[in-house]
């Protein structure tokens, strides 16, 4: 070992895929040797399988795998009829997707602000958005609140707005698959409810992939006709417009593997976010989850005073400790979106929130010595 790298910690992987291929052992290998021996590479049995088994995960009627998260929110718009004239109205504080995939179906993305304590849709703000939309001429028609980092919006608040707007009610699963509300499962919560199994979010698999959610046959159906080219009785009678949207076998086989250890990973996570937050709850503002809401953690964000978080992410840095920031800026501000509606009042929850959050390394495998190493790193960063 040379002096450099005895002098410097080992780096800390911000979410290590490759600890969670050790404990899955040969079983993800075997899986896809499965799907190479029967060749079945599109919408092969084990995509039936793992739909199954993700519906029952989430107790629905049906669950819809598909490409990507984003397709997800597609497939879901589209089945709904959401299009020209139709205001969307999606938090600002998210990932690019919420929005872009209104702007997508050809409607309007109106933003609403978040709530300070969770980063989730503010209902006041939700009825804002409906106002604002209607007086710059459009209809509103649809709601996507994010379960942002994990943790599901406050439904039973949103709701009772939808219903009064009279709003179709998406739910931005993305980074929240296997959370609760009120003892129910994230899936269950909305009439459609979308989902992303990319890499990084907590059920992840190994590329891209989604699904989508509902109680409701007849958009179950339109939405397995959208998945494939708008597809009637077959792939070659076509009844409306429609994408290439389907999950890949292998993607699905990997899938399957990964449910079985997920509801551990889950318990795993919660376990390091609670130690996070009794070690920093003094020199971070440190994330709350609602009384009756359950967390996945898809990330463990903080919140410092304005002009900090960047000597913090300097210090973590130089001790090989990555920091993320979700998300630098809010959507109204972006570039493609900043000619779109936002609600009256305006979002400044989400634009304090980009200026002041920061996320430190969060997965299933992070061993308490590492924890306690950038717990300690963070203290001495803050000054604790
Ligand atoms: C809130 C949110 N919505 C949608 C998506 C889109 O998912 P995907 O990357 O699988 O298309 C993401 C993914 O990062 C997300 O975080």
């Amino acid at each position: 070992m040379n002096q450099r790298a005895r002098l410097d910690p080992a780096p800390i992987p911000f979410i290590d895929v490759a600890a969670q291929r050790r404990r899955l052992g040969r079983s993800v290998d075997d899986a896809i040797a499965r799907v190479l021996g029967h060749c079945q590479f599109i919408l092969g049995p084990e995509v039936r399988t793992l739909e199954a088994e993700l519906a029952a995960f989430c107790g629905t009627r049906h669950a819809i795998s598909c490409a990507s998260g984003t397709d997800a929110l597609i497939l879901v718009l589209m089945a709904a009829g959401v299009g020209p004239g139709d205001a969307v109205i999606c938090p600002s504080f998210t990932f690019t997707a919420t929005a872009e995939v209104a702007a997508l179906v050809g409607a309007t993305p109106v933003f609403a602000d978040v709530e300070e304590a969770t980063f989730n849709l503010d209902p006041e703000s939700l009825r804002r958005a409906c106002a604002t939309a209607r007086k710059a001429g459009l209809r509103p028609k649809a709601v996507i609140p994010v379960d942002l980092f994990g943790q599901p919006a406050d439904y039973s608040r949103v709701m009772p707005v939808a219903e009064a707007e009279d709003l179709f009610v998406l739910d931005d699963a993305a980074q929240s698959f296997g959370a609760t509300y009120h003892n129910r499962r994230i899936g269950a919560l909305a009439p459609a409810t979308a989902t992303s199994f990319f890499p990084a979010k907590p059920l992840g698999c190994y590329g891209d992939g989604g699904a989508v959610f509902t109680d409701d046959d007849d958009l179950a159906q339109v939405m397995r006709s959208v998945r494939v080219h708008g597809e009637g009785r077959n792939k070659y009678d076509c009844v409306r417009i429609g994408i290439n949207g389907r999950l890949d076998t292998m993607q699905a086989a990997v899938l399957i593997e990964k449910l079985k250890i997920f509801p551990d990973e889950i318990v795993a996570r919660a376990h390091v976010a609670r130690r996070y937050s009794s070690g920093l709850a003094d020199v971070a503002t440190v994330p709350i989850v609602a009384q009756g809401s359950s967390s996945v953690w898809a990330q463990y964000t903080i919140r410092l005073a304005p002009g900090r978080r960047d000597a913090l992410a300097t210090a973590l840095k130089a001790q090989g400790i990555p920091t993320a920031i979700y998300y630098p800026i809010p959507l109204h501000r972006q570039v493609p979106y900043q000619g779109f509606p936002v609600a009256e009042g305006g979002a400044p929850v989400s634009e304090r929130l980009a200026d002041e959050v920061i996320s430190l390394p969060m997965h299933a495998y992070l061993d308490e010595p590492t924890q306690d190493r950038i717990i300690e790193a963070v203290r001495g960063a803050l000054g604790g």
